[in-house]
């Protein structure tokens, strides 16, 4: 067994392949690092010179690509050649939730995991460390050994030798370069301690030892989904508290500071918002649903899927209270969209709230303007399943010959022209800095703010003559 790892291969250029393995390769200058990937669109624009085309936005990400690119880091679809040179490989491949078949909507698909499997087994040599990086459903492991085992019987490699770890990643979107050089923790689970072993002294080249854990296969696959479905239930409680400090003079960020002043539950992950998107928290914990009734726990699964269930029913409260205020009825208004990604600092849309509550509004007949710093018009495109319609931009037009349709935003001001609305939902910070002054000259009067970040300075927006509703803020609505 080799002692200290030479050549990673990871397969899935993502967002969790790509920066993870960037960061690697920036700590251990001594390893070479090939980040693989099927999509080769991807990986090309991993590849561009221009660091602005990454196909990831990431705060720092840049800096790290362009000191490591090309010298202990490389992106390329070649993944015979690479799987077959490594002594350590990260699965790191898309783990949605299934669409059909047993379990669908709720288990989670892994034929790319066993895909991937199916490559290791099929091109590696020698001794090979695999480890899962991807969020998995416990037992999966036992999985990818299955494949792996059966390529050790009957293949014609007999010098084939595998360990499976389960090395999950904990990195949020926006904040990721930060979270995987100054982690809270790693976590390796496994069978080996040499293999453990082996994991262990990569991620301490940078990582406090203390911070390492080590657990079993199976605790460290759960703790994983574990960890996002503790994350996103707070973000369902603040959630459900702010709709009752609307209905009672309360304001939900002081109650939030009150009970953050609590260290047994904490300050963190208290904010009030439209409601958490991101590609993992409503996944992950589906996938907890159908294990626990899998395991025939019903009231546990129960208990987890009411977390999902007041995610979606807070993000049409939204969509419904924004019809109500704007008179009870949008059709034919112009409505200002600040924000798709689904949090700040990221071009990452998948689940955001942006997109239901634009939905919504859509259907109800509104014109929407959307704006967003970093998501491009083609994703939002794809995500509304409708296509942007550019003749709104033109002046002096009637708004109801454009009922339904949408198109995108570069200028906030200018797309306030004759808004009845503006609904913030993503909480980009240059969003904290508009002039409501001027932008209330142009919007057509009664006219509204939507604060579904609480980044707007309520003052400015009141002086300006303005209307504001701001989540969870029962004094002002
Ligand atoms: P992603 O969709 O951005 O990237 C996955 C990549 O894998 C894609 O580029 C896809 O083309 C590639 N791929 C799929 N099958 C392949 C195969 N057989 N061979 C080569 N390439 C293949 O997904 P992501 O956001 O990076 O998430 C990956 C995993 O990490 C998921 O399990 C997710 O739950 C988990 N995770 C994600 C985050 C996050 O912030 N996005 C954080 C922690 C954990
Ligand atoms: C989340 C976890 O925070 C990561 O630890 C985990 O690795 C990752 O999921 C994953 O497994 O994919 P991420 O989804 O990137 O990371 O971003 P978060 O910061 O957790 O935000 C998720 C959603 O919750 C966003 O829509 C955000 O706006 C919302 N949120 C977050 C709130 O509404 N309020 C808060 O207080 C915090």
């Amino acid at each position: 067994m080799n002692s200290s790892i030479k050549n990673i291969c990871c397969i899935g250029a993502g967002y969790v392949g790509g920066p993870t393995m960037a960061v690697i390769a920036d700590k251990c200058p001594e390893i070479l690092v090939n980040v693989v990937d099927v999509n080769e669109e991807r990986i090309n624009l991993w590849n561009s010179l221009d660091l602005d085309l990454l196909p990831i936005y990431e705060p720092g990400l840049d800096k790290i690509i362009k000191k490591r690119r090309n010298k202990n880091l490389f992106f390329s679809t070649e993944l015979k050649d690479n799987i077959s040179k490594a002594d350590m490989i990260f699965i790191s491949v898309n783990t949605p939730t299934k669409k059909k078949g047993v379990g669908a909507g709720k288990a989670s698909d892994l034929k790319w995991v066993e895909a991937c499997a199916r490559q290791v087994a099929k091109y590696s040599k020698g001794y090979t460390i695999v480890v899962e990086k991807s969020t998995l459903p416990v037992k999966t492991a036992e999985v990818i050994k299955t494949i792996l085992e059966a390529s050790q019987l009957f293949s014609k490699k007999k010098d084939q030798q595998f360990d499976v770890l389960s090395n999950p990643e904990f990195l949020a979107e926006g904040t990721a370069i930060n979270d995987l050089e100054f982690p809270d923790r790693i976590l390796i689970g496994g069978e080996k301690k040499e293999a453990i072993q082996v994991l262990t002294e990569i991620y301490s080249k940078w990582v406090p030892k203390k911070k390492i854990l080590h657990t079993n296969i199976w605790s460290s696959e759960l703790a994983k989904l574990t960890a996002n479905a503790f994350l996103a239930q707070r973000i369902s409680s603040i959630n459900s508290i702010g709709a009752l400090c609307e209905a009672t003079g309360a304001d939900v960020r002081e109650v939030a500071r009150a009970i953050g002043s609590d260290s047994r539950i904490g300050s963190k992950f208290l904010d009030a918002g439209p409601g958490f998107g991101g590609s993992c928290f409503k996944k992950d914990i589906l996938n907890l649903v159908y294990l626990s009734n899998h395991f025939g726990l019903k009231d546990v699964a129960n208990f987890w899927e009411e977390v999902v269930l007041l995610n979606n029913w807070h993000q049409h409260r939204i969509s419904k209270l924004i019809i109500k205020k704007l008179l009870g009825t949008v059709t034919g208004k112009k409505i200002c969209i600040l924000g798709f990604a689904f949090k700040a600092n990221t071009n990452d849309t998948r689940e955001s709230a942006s997109i239901n509550i634009c939905k919504d509004l859509l259907e109800e007949g509104a014109v929407l303007h959307i704006h967003d710093p970093r998501v491009e018009p083609n994703q939002i495109e794809y995500d509304l399943g409708k296509k942007e319609n550019k003749e709104i931009k033109k002046k002096n037009h009637n708004y109801f010959e454009f009922e339904g349709h949408w198109c995108f935003e570069k200028d906030i001001v200018n797309s306030s022209d004759g808004a009845d609305a503006i609904v913030v939902l993503t909480e980009w910070h240059e969003y904290s800095k508009i002039d409501w002054t001027e932008i209330s000259k142009k919007m057509r009067k009664p006219s509204w703010v939507f604060d579904a970040r609480s980044i707007v300075s309520t003052l400015k927006v009141l002086e300006a003559n303005l209307n504001l509703w701001k989540i969870g803020d029962g004094t002002n609505n």
